[in-house]
């Protein structure tokens, strides 16, 4: 009797796409851990979280048709530990589902690394290039940190760039609009316009801070 090695259709195709999906989530940056950073796992237990959760649940939904417009883009900011980085992940977990290839970029970490290797013009062109150019960018936490003149110039570059050429952001920041503005104000007003349909800033009072609840 002839043996048939073949293999069983549907395995080899699961195989494929688990590694499919599992090459998405590396491009992505968004580790395991994150993945609990769902719409589910965020309790509306105030008014400011419930705000967030709404603005970020209408982006999503709408996202679809603004994609391409000026006011493409999410903003949370303001008081630390309400849930902006949760929410912002939350967002970026929805788009992946969908195939929309979301970059994560944890602020600090990458300005830190991109300016150590600043005098490795490759790297450097290589490093910002994946940030402009992706198709949704997530910087969390934006502006961590001491901020230098070198801080502002990369970050500038990225958002410009993404700015000229309609590309949405997703942005958490613990500072108001008024701070990022006052930081810099080309790289601030520029975010507040791509962002000003879907924006929340969340009021500085401890009471919002979900860590101490
Ligand atoms: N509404 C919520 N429901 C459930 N968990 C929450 C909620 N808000 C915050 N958390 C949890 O609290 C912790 C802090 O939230 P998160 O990191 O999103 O805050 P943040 O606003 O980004 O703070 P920071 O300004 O320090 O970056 C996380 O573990 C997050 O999952
Ligand atoms: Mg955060």
């Amino acid at each position: 009797m002839p043996q048939d090695n073949r293999q069983p259709l549907a395995i080899s195709c699961n195989c494929r796409k688990i590694e499919k999906l599992k090459s998405e989530w590396k491009y992505s940056g968004i580790n395991v851990e994150q993945s609990k950073l769902t719409f589910s796992n965020f309790e509306e237990w105030n008014e400011a979280a419930s705000r967030v959760k709404d603005t970020a649940a209408a982006y999503c939904t709408e996202f679809d048709e603004i994609r391409n417009k000026r006011r493409n883009s999410l903003l949370l900011c303001g008081q630390v530990g309400s849930g902006k980085s949760h929410i912002s992940v939350a967002v970026a977990l929805n788009f992946l589902k969908q195939k929309i290839k979301v970059v994560y970029m944890p602020y600090r970490d990458v300005i830190t690394k991109i300016k150590q290797n600043m005098i490795d013009q490759e790297y450097y062109s290589k490093a910002i290039s994946k940030y402009q150019l992706c198709e949704v960018l997530l910087i969390d936490d934006l502006f961590k940190g001491k901020i230098n003149e070198s801080d502002i110039n990369i970050i500038f570059e990225i958002i410009n760039y993404r700015y000229l050429n309609f590309l949405p952001v997703i942005v958490s920041s613990e500072f108001t609009i008024d701070r990022l503005l006052a930081f810099d104000e080309g790289v601030g007003s520029r975010i507040y316009e791509m962002c000003k349909d879907y924006a929340v800033e969340i009021e500085k009072d401890i009471r919002n801070n979900y860590r101490l609840k």
